[in-house]
């Protein structure tokens, strides 16, 4: 089967959209082919509220409006929101897209808030804290979800002596944080504030990991992450989702407040 017929058929959603276009606008691998995989096991609803956390150009969330009708909220702290808006308005997604640059450790939002939150390619760079899920869960509907795509390991690295040989160069910058899909549903599994309804690796993986292995073939910046998926000849590295249903508990914050002074 021709490669091109072949997308079509496992992304039938995003292979619509102008492949250039979304290689210029997502900040890792494809990140409609990463939402799309992660959306076949997500029930999504037109006029939901979706968070799309860490979400980079914010194509992700003109894709999640147009393609379920849900309105969403494109955070991300470091990509400007006017630079997102702009992209929103060529797309006429205005009225289903709000565009935020903030943190998504300071998140302005009531609690019980959104339907789902989204994560595509950006919990690593904050939800490794074990703190962080008690966080976010306060905004989730009780029966909301929780859903991140990312990349994992085959097997958990707990000593530098377990790295690969291909990813010693780049393990202490890149790769310290990238754990197993096991070590994920751990994390989220002891909170009780989730109920997992799936872990596991993105059934198109291979997809995935071809199509960004070309895509930077012939890019003017080297790309590590694109290096490291090159030479890891034993398919160490891949691709995972992981969605989580909010349960009735309520979350336990630990915080430190100073006494007022008299
Ligand atoms: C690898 S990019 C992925 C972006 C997009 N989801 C995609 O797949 O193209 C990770 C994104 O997470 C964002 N990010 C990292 N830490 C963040 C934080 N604390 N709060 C909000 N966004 C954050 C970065 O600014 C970046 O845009």
């Amino acid at each position: 089967m021709p490669k091109a017929q072949s997308i079509h058929h496992v992304f039938p959603k995003a292979s619509q959209y102008d492949p250039k276009w979304v290689r210029k606008h997502s900040m890792g691998e494809n990140v409609l082919f990463n939402l799309e995989s992660l959306t076949k096991s997500l029930k999504l609803e037109p006029g939901m509220r979706v968070l799309d956390l860490g979400c980079g150009k914010a194509i992700s969330s003109i894709f999640l409006a147009k393609e379920f009708g849900v309105t969403v909220w494109a955070v991300d702290e470091a990509i400007s929101a006017s630079a997102n808006y702009e992209r929103i308005l060529e797309e006429g997604c205005q009225d289903k897209v709000i565009p935020l640059e903030i943190d998504a450790r300071s998140l302005p939002f009531a609690e019980e808030y959104f339907d789902a939150v989204i994560v595509v390619d950006s919990y690593t760079y904050f939800g490794t804290d074990e703190k962080y899920l008690p966080f976010i869960a306060r905004f989730i509907k009780p029966g909301g979800h929780i859903a991140i795509v990312d990349v994992c390991f085959k097997e958990e690295i707990e000593t530098l002596e377990q790295v690969p040989d291909f990813l010693q160069e780049d393990y202490q910058n890149y790769w310290y944080f990238i754990h197993t899909i096991a070590w994920w549903r751990k994390l989220w599994e002891k909170t009780g504030l989730v109920q997992i309804e799936i872990a596991a690796q993105l059934p198109e993986t291979e997809l995935v990991r071809q199509e960004y292995i070309r895509d930077y073939e012939n890019a003017e910046e080297p790309d590590p992450f694109a290096k490291a998926l090159q030479l890891d000849e034993q398919h160490f590295i891949a691709f995972f989702k992981l969605i989580g249903r909010r349960t009735k508990k309520s979350a336990y914050l630990q915080t430190y407040k100073t006494q007022p002074k008299n």
